[in-house]
């Protein structure tokens, strides 16, 4: 049991290969990946799990033996020399399956194997699972009996593994992932690279964009603390259109906005895009430390909206040692004033410093309210300190 406890005490933070590769993950992928994460600097802001998503393994199925294969194309030498690899530059590598015979791309899931394939993950040194939803019966009962077996057979292997439940949300997962052994749940369908929400035709699907996804997070405070996380998916800052995914792309205020609200909200913070090709306003995005240190605050609350005026909305975080972090969102298309008050942010009608944390610069004292102009679709984080 104490793995629970030590397992994401704070948001988990890492990469994840869908949002980018698709399909088209391999092994050459994720080790460039990992030099990325140590001479970028992303190591040293936290990010820490490589996570391989769908279509790793052999699409024709198990071996005659039961076991789930790496596709030998994209993953010649086997999952335990890249585990072995990624541990060597102190890293995590996360792997993916799914509650059903087939995962959401058609590969082979995990049903009936829920001994079986923790066991080989943990031989490998597997260190993180992301466990997809696609092709289960959609009942709540039946996610839960699914995740808590493979939640107790992960705990079993007597390997750490963090395991991340992927039902989307309409089960009510922040209600019982915990429960269930789990570390962070999604409470989301899969965002795209967009503002808006995309409607594509062939798969039927309204793609969420960043801004909607904020609301589905927005009521779920409670349920968000060390070891368990509301998952708002992972990142699509960088991608500029040229995913795997969905999308033509955000402008840089939007991406900005996606960062400071899943930091403030406590999400897991997984990358999305090629960091191997990232430029560096996108590397600034992903690397500030003051704006990573309002999701990663040990205290673990996540933000609360405690204004909302038409598209202006004020979020509030309590931070440790008292201070607290204040998103100004302006979620409209023209630029707007957006006035906080103490009270709002839980605090006293005394002196207290702002801090706007993507510029790093204080911008003043107030004691009752401030005002900020706040451009389209952006957003002001600030750090205020009694
Ligand atoms: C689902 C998940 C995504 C991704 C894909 C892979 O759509 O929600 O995050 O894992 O499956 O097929």
């Amino acid at each position: 049991m104490s793995q629970l406890k030590t397992l994401a005490s704070t948001p988990p933070m890492g990469w994840n290969s869908w949002n980018t590769f698709g399909a088209r993950v391999s092994e050459a992928v994720i080790r460039e990946t990992a030099d990325t994460f140590i001479f970028s600097g992303l190591k040293d802001c936290g990010y820490e799990y490589i996570v391989i998503d769908d279509c790793w393994s052999r699409r024709e199925g198990r071996d005659q033996n039961g076991n789930l294969v790496p596709d030998p194309e994209r993953f010649p030498n086997g999952m335990k020399a890249l585990a072995d690899t990624i541990h060597g530059k102190g890293l995590k590598l996360g792997i993916y399956s799914d509650a059903a015979d087939f995962t959401c791309a058609s590969y082979p899931g995990s049903y009936g194997f829920e001994e079986e394939d923790p066991r080989l993950w943990a031989s490998w040194g597997i260190d993180f699972l992301k466990y997809d939803y696609c092709h289960a019966p959609v009942d709540q009962a039946t996610a839960i009996q699914r995740y808590t077996r493979m939640g107790q057979a992960l705990q079993k292997t007597g390997r750490e593994i963090l395991f991340s439940l992927c039902e989307w949300g309409g089960r009510s997962p922040f209600l019982w992932g915990r429960q269930v052994g789990g570390h962070m749940w999604r409470v989301t369908g899969d965002v795209v690279d967009s503002w808006t929400n995309i409607w594509i035709p062939e798969h039927n699907w309204n793609a969420l964009g960043i801004d909607p996804v904020i609301d589905l997070a927005a009521n779920l405070h409670v349920y968000a603390g060390p070891g368990g996380w509301n998952d708002m998916d992972m990142l699509v800052v960088g991608l500029k259109g040229k995913g795997h995914i969905p999308g033509m792309g955000a402008n840089f205020a939007e991406y900005q906005t996606q960062m400071s609200m899943w930091c403030a909200l406590c999400s897991p913070l997984m990358i999305g895009c090629d960091v191997r090709t990232m430029e560096k306003e996108v590397a600034a995005l992903l690397m500030n430390r003051e704006v990573l240190a309002v999701n990663q605050d040990p205290l673990g609350k996540q933000a609360r909206r405690v204004q909302k005026n038409g598209p202006s909305e004020v979020w509030a975080k309590p931070l440790s040692g008292g201070s607290a972090a204040v998103v100004l969102l302006n979620r409209g298309s023209s630029a707007a004033e957006i006035t906080c008050t103490a009270g709002e942010i839980g605090m006293l009608d005394a002196s207290k410093l702002a801090r706007d944390l993507w510029k790093q610069v204080d911008i003043g004292d107030f004691s009752r309210s401030f005002t900020q102009l706040v451009q389209p679709h952006s957003t002001m984080l600030l750090k205020v300190t009694p």
